[in-house]
């Protein structure tokens, strides 16, 4: 492209953000985050505080946004998304999803520029059919105890596609299935942190229910390759990113085990309610349409991840 754009990223503060964040400033794009540290952290954007091309906003997306400068690309990720963190802030979650969503579209209709959301594969709910390709939709309990986000992802994938028919604004969706890596809230009860911080201590590594649901991880490297790829791609479409390799919770365990040479024990803990028992990404549609693929292994991306969390805990 070679031109040098203006990006703003809502949940810029946050695990997927700021890594997006280090992805737009590496190419010289002047980069603005607008963040109300509900879930994420400045730590996060240390790096980039101090640069010429990057912008923090402490703000919250329910309130009507501003911006005085020319947009090229806004990416609407804000939203509490680990089910400890949207389960603590439910309503905000709501109104992230709902109200942000309407109001960062706005924004991007007065800017007439690119939009993108980050919508979740929560919107298959549990699902029937495997694995799930974008065409599917979904098995979702409307007013179950993860409804907040479920709920609110499905909402704000209907504001993008009617502004899409609507306004012909250039949008487009992506459906992030489960995604790690460094960066990641170490206690925020997402899987792949939980295990490599409880194996690392030594304490028992806590499966919910008997370990045979599955889901399928997707390091975040490639993840924020794909969220890139459909951003700068012309079509206006949903795109499942996640990594189809798909893996129990019991074999996810056992493999933290075996990477940390930890002496932990597995213990069984009650299921959460609503609790998918499986989860994995048909990525035909972006594979073909832009030329997007996972490449880092289940091992390398995890041992990465083990790294990053070592040096986090005391
Ligand atoms: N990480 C995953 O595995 C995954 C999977 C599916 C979808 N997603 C989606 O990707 C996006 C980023 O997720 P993440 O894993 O980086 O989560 P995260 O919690 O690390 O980041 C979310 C960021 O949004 C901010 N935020 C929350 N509510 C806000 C509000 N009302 N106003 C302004 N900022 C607000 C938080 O402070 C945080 O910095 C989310 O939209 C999430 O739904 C992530």
């Amino acid at each position: 492209m070679g031109n040098i754009l203006n990006v703003l990223i809502t949940g810029g503060a946050g695990f997927v953000g700021s890594h997006l964040v280090e992805r737009f400033i590496s190419k010289k794009y002047n980069v603005t985050v607008i963040d109300n540290l509900l879930t994420g952290s400045k730590k996060n954007l240390e790096p980039f505080l101090e640069n010429e091309n990057f912008t923090f906003i402490d703000f919250d997306v329910q309130n009507h946004i501003e911006i005085s400068q020319d947009l090229d690309y806004v990416l609407h990720l804000a939203s509490a998304a680990s089910p400890k963190a949207y389960t603590q802030h439910p309503i905000n979650t709501l109104k992230a999803g709902s109200i942000g969503t309407i109001n960062t579209l706005g924004l991007a209709k007065a800017k007439s520029c690119k939009y993108l959301l980050t919508s979740t594969s929560e919107v298959y709910g549990d699902p029937q059919i495997s694995p799930q390709p974008e065409t599917y939709w979904g098995n979702v309990n409307p007013n179950g105890v993860r409804s907040m986000y479920d709920e609110a992802k499905r909402f704000a994938e209907a504001a993008v596609a009617s502004y899409n028919r609507i306004y012909n604004l250039d949008t487009r969706i992506v459906r992030l299935f489960n995604t790690y890596g460094p960066k990641m809230k170490i206690n925020d009860g997402r899987v792949v942190t939980n295990f490599i911080s409880q194996a690392i201590k030594g304490e028992d590594i806590t499966i919910y229910g008997n370990g045979n649901q599955t889901r399928s991880f997707c390091f975040i490297d490639d993840t924020v390759l794909g969220i890139i790829k459909a951003m700068e791609s012309d079509s206006s479409e949903v795109f499942n990113i996640g990594n189809p390799n798909e893996i129990t919770i019991l074999q996810l365990a056992e493999k933290v085990i075996s990477l940390t040479n930890s002496k932990s024990a597995i213990k069984f803990v009650k299921l959460p309610e609503d609790d998918p028992m499986q989860r994995k990404p048909d990525i035909t549609k972006a594979n073909k349409k832009l030329n997007w693929f996972p490449e880092v292994s289940l091992e390398d991306g995890l041992l990465k991840t083990i790294e990053w969390v070592e040096n986090s805990i005391d």
